[in-house]
C-alpha cells in the first residue's frame, strides 16, 4: 500500500475531510475506550520550533489509541546540533524507529521534504508561515458543530494573513467548502500573492477590495479589507451568473465567525509592523452583525483577544484546542491504515514541473535554508503569460526572466508570445543570460 503523508490541507478531499470527522466523531464519544486502536505502533514527533497544543494533543491521542510516542524533547539537542540534514533525520526516524512522523520546522517546505526522504507517513504539524493543516481541521470541525454546515457561512480571517500558516490552510479549506472569506489583516500584513493566487486559479475563490464597511471598530487598524464573494461550487456550475454577481460588492450583515490570530513575530524582525494590530473584545462582539459571530483562535494568544471575552459563549478558542485529540487520533488511525478513507475521484492539477533551474526568492524556503545541497528547486508553471512559476516547496510565486525549451536548447525572452508554443514537457527557465549560456541555450532571435 501506497503510503499517504498530509502535507497541505489540499492534500484531502472534502469527502475525505468528512470521512475524518465521522471518525473523530466516533471516537471523540469514549476517548478512554480506544486503546486498543493503534497498538504497537510508534509514532515519532519531530518539532523544530515551540508548540503546546499541537505536540501535546499528538501525543496525547497516540497515548489514547493505544500506541507509543518517542520524541525529541529539544531539536537543538539532537543531531541537528552538529549538523545533519533533515533528510538524513527523517530516513532514519522513520525507518525502524518509527511508523508515523509529525513534524513541525521554520522552513516553508520542510514537511514536503521529510515526506519526501521518510518510508513512513509524515504529518505537517507547520511549516514555517506556509500550512498547518491539522489545525485546519480542528477549525473546521468546531466551525460546522457550531453552525451546522460550512457553505455560505461569512468567515472573517483577522490579524497576521501574511505569517500565519493556519490562515492559510483554512481559507484553502473554506474556499473549497463554500464559505465566503473576508479577510481583514493588520497593517502590512495581507495574505501573500501566493495564496490569493491559488484561491483564485484553483478554488476559483477571488478576492476583492472592500472599502469601509459595519466593522469600524475593527477595522480601524486595519489595513485592507476584502471580501471574497465566492461560491465556488456554484461558481462551476453557473460561471457566468456567479461572475457576474461576483463583481458586485456584497452588504455582509451577519458574521458567522470571526478567526484571529497572534502577529507571528518569530518569522518578522520589524516588530513595530504590529503595533496597530486589530483587537477583539466584548464591545465589539455587540456591534450590529457580530451577534451570531463565533470566536476563534488557534492559539496562543497575545492580547489579539481579551479575557473579557473568554467568559461569552461565542468563544470557541478553547473548544478548537480541546478538538485536537479527537482529530488527531483520526488521523493518526487513518494514516496507518487502520482506518482507510474511501477514495473518491481526486482533482487533476495539470501542471509542469521545472527541475533544478533558478532558487526560490523566499528566504524561508526549505530550499535556502537548508544545508548540504542534496534539495533542487522545483517548480510548476502557474501561467505562461505573463510567465509566473511556483516554488513546489514553499509554494511562493515568482515570474523568471528567459523561458527555454530543452528540446531545441532555444531561448525566448519571458514576454514572448513564442513562449506558449513550447511543449510542456520541454518547458525549462532562467533567472539571467549567463545561466542560459552555461547550458547551451541560444537565444531565438526574432523570425
Ligand atoms: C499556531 C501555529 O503554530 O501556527 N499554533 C497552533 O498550532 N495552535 C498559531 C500560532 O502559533 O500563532
Amino acid at each position: 500500500m501506497m503510503k499517504r503523508d498530509l502535507i497541505s490541507i489540499n492534500d484531502l478531499t472534502n469527502d475525505e475531510i468528512e470521512q475524518v470527522f465521522a471518525i473523530a466523531d466516533e471516537l471523540a464519544g469514549d476517548l478512554r475506550g480506544c486503546e486498543q486502536l493503534c497498538r504497537g505502533n510508534i509514532m515519532a514527533t519531530l518539532f523544530y520550533e515551540p508548540s503546546t497544543r499541537t505536540r501535546l494533543s499528538f501525543e496525547s491521542a497516540m497515548h489514547r489509541l493505544g500506541g507509543n510516542v518517542i520524541t525529541v524533547a529539544n531539536m537543538k539537542d539532537s543531531s541537528t546540533a552538529k549538523g545533519e540534514s533533515l533528510a538524513d533525520t527523517v530516513r532514519v526516524v522513520g525507518g525502524n524507529y518509527a511508523d508515523l512522523l509529525v513534524i513541525r520546522h521554520p522552513a516553508a517546505g520542510a514537511a514536503r521534504v521529510a515526506a519526501s526522504f521518510a518510508d513512513v507517513p509524515v504529518i505537517n504539524a507547520g511549516d514555517g508561515g506556509h500550512e498547518h493543516p491539522t489545525q485546519t481541521l480542528c477549525d473546521l470541525y468546531t466551525l460546522r458543530q457550531q453552525k451546522g454546515h460550512l457553505e455560505g457561512l461569512e468567515v472573517v480571517l483577522c490579524g497576521d494573513l501574511k505569517y500565519s500558516r493556519t490562515v492559510h490552510s483554512l481559507a484553502y479549506a473554506l474556499a473549497r467548502f463554500g464559505a465566503n472569506i473576508i479577510c481583514i489583516p493588520a497593517p502590512s500584513f495581507e495574505m501573500p500573492d501566493y495564496v490569493l493566487e491559488k484561491l483564485g486559479s484553483e478554488f476559483r475563490c477571488q478576492p476583492e477590495r472592500f472599502e469601509g464597511g459595519e466593522f469600524d471598530d475593527l477595522v480601524e487598524q486595519a489595513d485592507a479589507f476584502y471580501i471574497t464573494p465566492n461560491r465556488p461550487h456554484q461558481l462551476t456550475l453557473f460561471t457566468d451568473a456567479a461572475e457576474s454577481r461576483a463583481q458586485k460588492r456584497r452588504v455582509i450583515k451577519n458574521i458567522d465567525a470571526l478567526y484571529m490570530t497572534r502577529a507571528q513575530s518569530e518569522r518578522f524582525t520589524n516588530l513595530e509592523e504590529a503595533a496597530a494590530y486589530p483587537r477583539v473584545n466584548e464591545a465589539l462582539l455587540r456591534r450590529p452583525g457580530f451577534q451570531d459571530a463565533i470566536v476563534m483562535h488557534p492559539l496562543p494568544r497575545r492580547d489579539e483577544i481579551s479575557y473579557e471575552v473568554d467568559r461569552d459563549p461565542r468563544s470557541m478558542y478553547f473548544k478548537q484546542a480541546q478538538q485536537g485529540v479527537p482529530i488527531r487520533m483520526a488521523l493518526i488511525a487513518v494514516l496507518l491504515g487502520i482506518r482507510p478513507l474511501q477514495r473518491g475521484p481526486r482533482r487533476e492539477v495539470g501542471q509542469v514541473a521545472i527541475h533544478g533551474a533558478l532558487r526560490c526568492w523566499n528566504e524561508s524556503c526549505i530550499t535556502r535554508t537548508e544545508q548540504g545541497g542534496y534539495l533542487l528547486p522545483e517548480f510548476e508553471v502557474v501561467t505562461r503569460q505573463p510567465f509566473r512559476l511556483r516554488c513546489a516547496f514553499c509554494e511562493a510565486v515568482r515570474p523568471a526572466s528567459w523561458v527555454g525549451d530543452r528540446s531545441r536548447k532555444r531561448v525566448f525572452p519571458a514576454e514572448s508570445t513564442d513562449v506558449m508554443g513550447i511543449a510542456g514537457s520541454e518547458i525549462t527557465a532562467f533567472e539571467d543570460v549567463e545561466s542560459y549560456e552555461a547550458e547551451g541555450y541560444v537565444l531565438e532571435t526574432a523570425r
